[in-house]
């Protein structure tokens, strides 16, 4: 077997850590410095794409509809989105590290055929928490793919997204019957009940990393039930 080849490595910000970007034949891997290892493999994507799937069911003749995807990882959240959306809808992007949006605009944008150059894409370099705290109604679906999880795990400032403010804030930024859609590990009753406190309709969904098989992860999907 050929070895891995190192293509880029990236400084997560407040000490979080190095992600290394590597790549053996057509697989690619981005794995972070310490006991946790590899983060994103391009051989398992499944669970990424139904977090769209998911999240954009309701949107599929929507006009006009506004998406926030967090973050960018190897792109397949993002094009399993773009492919839910009808030509009108607008997508945010939102990643943390400049390297990773780089990365996709580069060697490992093939991997889920180059959802950055799609028309309907803008990006955020930065927290997808600081779109969210203004959102103010605006969107009409958040995907979130950040961390390991509620329990966060990779970045320690994520633990807000979850949290009972953030949980809250996310509620106020979307639309009238907007859908947060959240992947994590493993499910998290605390999170289903935090969810739930802020207003949203919850319903867990098992999904598996490759279709019909290997590991099983969870998707939050968590509906808005009244206007504000
Ligand atoms: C597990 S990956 C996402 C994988 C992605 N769903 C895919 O389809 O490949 C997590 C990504 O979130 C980014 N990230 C972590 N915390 C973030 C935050 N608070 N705001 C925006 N991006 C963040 C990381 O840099 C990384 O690229």
């Amino acid at each position: 077997m050929k070895p891995w080849i190192e293509l880029g490595t990236a400084r997560i910000p407040n000490d979080g850590g190095i992600l290394t970007l590597r790549q053996r034949d057509q697989e690619f891997s981005i794995s972070l410095s310490g006991p946790r290892g590899e983060l994103m493999n391009s051989r398992r994507f499944h669970s990424e794409q139904q977090l769209s799937v998911l999240g954009c069911a309701h949107l599929k003749d929507a006009q006009n509809a506004r998406v926030v995807v967090g973050g960018m990882g190897m792109g397949y959240t993002l094009a399993a989105a773009l492919e839910a959306l009808p030509p009108s809808a607008e997508v945010i992007v939102a990643d943390l590290i400049p390297e990773v949006v780089a990365w996709n605009r580069g060697p490992l944008g093939a991997c889920a055929g180059r959802p950055l150059d799609d028309k309907r894409v803008t990006v955020h370099i930065g927290d997808v928490g600081e779109l969210l705290v203004n959102g103010d109604g605006y969107y009409d679906a958040v995907l979130l793919d950040v961390d390991n999880g509620p329990e966060g795990l990779t970045h320690s400032d994520n633990n807000w997204l979850y949290s009972v403010e953030g949980t809250s804030a996310i509620y106020r930024s979307l639309a009238p019957s907007g859908t947060l859609a959240v992947w994590s590990a493993s499910p998290d009753t605390m999170y289903t009940s935090r969810l739930k406190k802020a207003g949203f309709q919850v319903d867990v969904k098992t999904v598996r990393e490759r279709p019909g098989k290997g590991a099983r992860h969870a998707i939050f999907l968590a509906k808005k039930t009244t206007g504000r």
